[in-house]
C-alpha cells in the first residue's frame, strides 16, 4: 500500500460578479480567488489487486459515501485511468472547512484527491476535464496557485498578484446550498443586485495595501444583497463586519463572510470581538 498526506486549502472570493446565465445553465462569473491558511487534511492510499473506495471522515461532519465529492473524484480518477477493477483507494478526510461555506472546501478536497492519485499511480490524466464534470471550483485548486482571476464558470483562470492579508472568517449560521443561491439570483437578477465595478478586475497586479487605504480589490459580491434580505444571520454578520472595517465581503454564495486586515493584531482583536456572536469564527491569513 502506498500513502500520501496532503493539505487542501480553503479559498475566499475577493469580489464576485455574475455576468449572466450560460446556455449550459451555469453562470458566468468574474471573481478573484485567494487561498487562505485554513485547510482540510487528507491521507490517500492505493492498493493494487483489490478494488473499491473507502472514505473515513472526521472533524466537521461530512458524508462518508458516494455523495462526498472526494468519493466522486476518486471514482472518476480510477475509472478514467482504467484501473478501477484492480485498484482500491482509501481516503481519510479531516474537515476543518465548513461546507457549504463558499470557501470551496469540497472542491479543494476533490482536487487534492485527483492530484494525489495522479502522483501515487504515476498515471497522467487530463485532470481538468475530470474536474469539469465534478465541480466549478476544482480547476482553481488543481492549479495549486495562491491567487487567480476567474471567469467562465470559475474555470478560466489567470494568476494575479495581491498584497498579503490577515483575515477573520464568520459563519452566519445559515444553511445556503450553492444551487439555491444561484436560483435566488435567477429569480431576482437585475431587481435587487447592485452593479459591481468591472474595471477593478482588469489589472493583473494589485500592488501594495497602504495603511488607511481600502484593500486594492473591490470586495462587492452580487449574492450579498439577495442573501441579506433572506437570511437574518447573513445580515447580522454583514452588519457586524461592516462596523469593524470597510474591507469585508461574502465568500462565494456564503454563508461564510470575511474581514481583511493588514496586521495579525487587528485580526486578533476582530476575532475576539466576534467570538460568541456566531457559531464559527476563525482567524487565518493569505498564503
Ligand atoms: O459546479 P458546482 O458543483 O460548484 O456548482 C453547484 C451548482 O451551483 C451548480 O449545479 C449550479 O446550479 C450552480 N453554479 C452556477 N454557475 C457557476 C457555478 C455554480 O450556476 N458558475
Amino acid at each position: 500500500m502506498q500513502t500520501l498526506a496532503v493539505e487542501a486549502p480553503a479559498k475566499l472570493n475577493l469580489g464576485l460578479e455574475i455576468a449572466g446565465v450560460r446556455s449550459d445553465g451555469f453562470h458566468e462569473l468574474r471573481s478573484i480567488f485567494s487561498t487562505v491558511s485554513l485547510s482540510d487534511s487528507l491521507t490517500v492510499s492505493i492498493e493494487y489487486g483489490v478494488s473499491g473506495i473507502n472514505l473515513r471522515c472526521s472533524g466537521i461532519p461530512s458524508p462518508e459515501g458516494k455523495s462526498n465529492l472526494v468519493w466522486m473524484a476518486a471514482e472518476a480518477f480510477l475509472e478514467a485511468a482504467g484501473i478501477s477493477k484492480n485498484t482500491a483507494a482509501t481516503i481519510s478526510l479531516h474537515k476543518n472547512i465548513p461546507s457549504p461555506g463558499g470557501l470551496g472546501g469540497g472542491s479543494s478536497d476533490a482536487a487534492a484527491v485527483l492530484l494525489t492519485l495522479g502522483k501515487l499511480t504515476t498515471i497522467k490524466l487530463d485532470l481538468a476535464s475530470l474536474a469539469e464534470r465534478l465541480g466549478s471550483d476544482i480547476p482553481f485548486f488543481l492549479l495549486q496557485t495562491e491567487t487567480a482571476y476567474a471567469t467562465g464558470r470559475g474555470d478560466i483562470l489567470k494568476p494575479v498578484k495581491l498584497p498579503g492579508f490577515h483575515c477573520v472568517l464568520v459563519h452566519s449560521g445559515d444553511n445556503i446550498p450553492t444551487p439555491f443561491a444561484y436560483k435566488l439570483w435567477d429569480d431576482n437578477a437585475g431587481g435587487l443586485t447592485e452593479a459591481c465595478p468591472r474595471s477593478n478586475y482588469t489589472a493583473r497586479k494589485f500592488g501594495a495595501w497602504h495603511e488607511g487605504k481600502p484593500f486594492p480589490v473591490k470586495l462587492d459580491n452580487q449574492f450579498l444583497p439577495l442573501l441579506r434580505r433572506r437570511y437574518r444571520g447573513i445580515d447580522h454578520a454583514a452588519e457586524e463586519l461592516s462596523r469593524l472595517t470597510v474591507n469585508w465581503g461574502l465568500s462565494g454564495s456564503g454563508p461564510v463572510l470575511y474581514a481583511l486586515f493588514r496586521s495579525g493584531e487587528e485580526a486578533k482583536n476582530a476575532k475576539e470581538h466576534l467570538a460568541g456572536k456566531f457559531p464559527w469564527v476563525l482567524r487565518c491569513q493569505s498564503r
